[in-house]
């Protein structure tokens, strides 16, 4: 038996579109950044040793106190969870009666595509974009069309022309701290966005998890309180723990139902052990103190990266100044192409992520993103000094 060649596309005997599993050159760069020796800016990782490790322990062993949380539980989620997280959205100024709890935020796009998406749907996406939910949006065969963005996120009147010339059912954007342009959608453009969205019978996704990640400025409100047409998305991973694999999804009640019969169809529940470990964790610990410690430490490991990145970077270069979340996003003068350029940071042992895949349609070769939370303001220094030594 051979081992399927990766370029090949799967063809099933009755399937009615083709899924072209490409093997990415840059995916298999990317693998070479776990030698212990690169300094790794490419993922978008939490810090672990910021993990409340202590806590999520104490946590568990709580949990499993009741037999119950090894047992199957509802598709909804743990009623305590979606408590706790409800009560939280709704101190955020997001009034919420209730979530579906999902594994990771992850699920949350896989469901939202399948329920709403298929091939001739069309689904408008803020460019550049997150990249596995472009992934998720392709394998349902819907057609993507991308929006413009610029330093304060998604250009509205980009939305108009897109919405006038291909009719979009759905709206997908990170509109704080985005993945991967670390920028953040005024409040205007937000209020304009949901009234285009409300004229048009356009449904938005607001996927949000790095919006409690502030390092300066204040808090903008989150689209779904402008728009009772928006599908919120939140996250356990960047505040708590990636690992543990929570989400929650907040929409209006009709489509939650439907959301949540696509997900029983999908994995019946998410893991109840997690849920009912999450939910004691919110309970009997301070969940604001410790965002506040991660915001202290990684506002510092940001403000390392910006004031390394005039020496490092060729004359020309323009960056994002993200006021939170994980990511600088970075684009080199000329024709550059900052896949090649990795191939020589990783032979001087420092990574970031090429910009081409965050683009749905017309790449960017010239852009990079760079991640500031995983590394130390020290091993960010040494990392810069590196790239410094490619890029310059
Ligand atoms: C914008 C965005 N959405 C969703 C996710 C998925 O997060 P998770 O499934 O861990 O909640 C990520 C992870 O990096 C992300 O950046």
């Amino acid at each position: 038996m051979g081992v399927r060649n990766q370029e090949a596309p799967i063809n099933v005997k009755f399937m009615h579109r083709t899924l072209s599993v490409a093997s990415s050159p840059v995916r298999d760069l990317l693998a070479l950044t776990s030698r212990p020796e690169v300094i790794s800016f490419a993922g978008g990782l939490p810090a672990p040793e910021l993990f409340d490790l202590d806590g999520v322990r104490a946590a568990y062993d709580l949990a499993l106190r009741d037999r119950a949380v090894l047992q199957y539980a509802p598709t909804e989620g743990d009623p305590a969870l979606r408590d706790l997280v409800s009560a939280r959205l709704t101190g955020r100024g997001l009034p919420t009666s209730d979530v579906l709890i999902t594994t990771g935020s992850q699920q949350a796009l896989a469901l939202v595509a399948t329920a709403m998406l298929g091939p001739g749907a069309v689904v408008a996406v803020e460019e550049p974009t997150y990249l596995a939910a472009l992934q998720c949006f392709q394998m349902t065969g819907a057609r993507i069309v991308p929006v413009a963005s610029d330093a304060d996120g998604l250009v509205p009147s980009s939305l108009r022309s897109v919405v006038a010339a291909e009719n979009p059912g759905l709206l997908y954007l990170v509109p704080t701290f985005g993945n991967p342009t670390g920028r953040t959608l005024s409040a205007a453009r937000r209020a304009e966005i949901a009234e285009i969205a409300a004229a048009h019978d356009l449904w938005i996704v607001e996927d949000d998890p790095y919006g409690e990640l502030r390092y300066r400025g204040s808090a903008v409100p989150p689209l779904a309180s402008m728009s009772d047409r928006t599908i919120y998305l939140g996250s356990f991973s960047k505040i708590g723990a990636p690992g543990m694999r929570l989400g929650w999804l907040r929409a209006p009640a009709d489509l939650l139902r439907t959301l949540t019969i696509v997900k029983q169809a999908a994995d019946l529940h998410t893991s109840t052990v997690d849920q009912a470990a999450a939910a004691v964790y919110l309970a009997n610990n301070d969940l604001d103190a410790h965002i506040s410690r991660l915001c202290a430490e990684y506002g510092a490991r940001r403000d390392a990266m910006l004031a390394a990145l005039p020496a490092t970077m060729p004359a020309g270069t323009t960056w994002s100044d993200p006021d939170g979340g994980m990511f600088v996003w970075l684009r080199l003068p000329g024709d550059a192409d900052s896949a090649v350029l990795l191939k020589d940071a990783l032979q001087h042992d420092v990574a970031f992520v090429p910009g081409a895949a965050f683009f749905a349609t017309t790449p960017d070769h010239a852009t990079l993103r760079l991640s500031f939370t995983a590394n130390t303001v020290e091993e960010i220094g040494e990392g810069m000094a590196r790239l410094a030594k490619v890029l310059l």
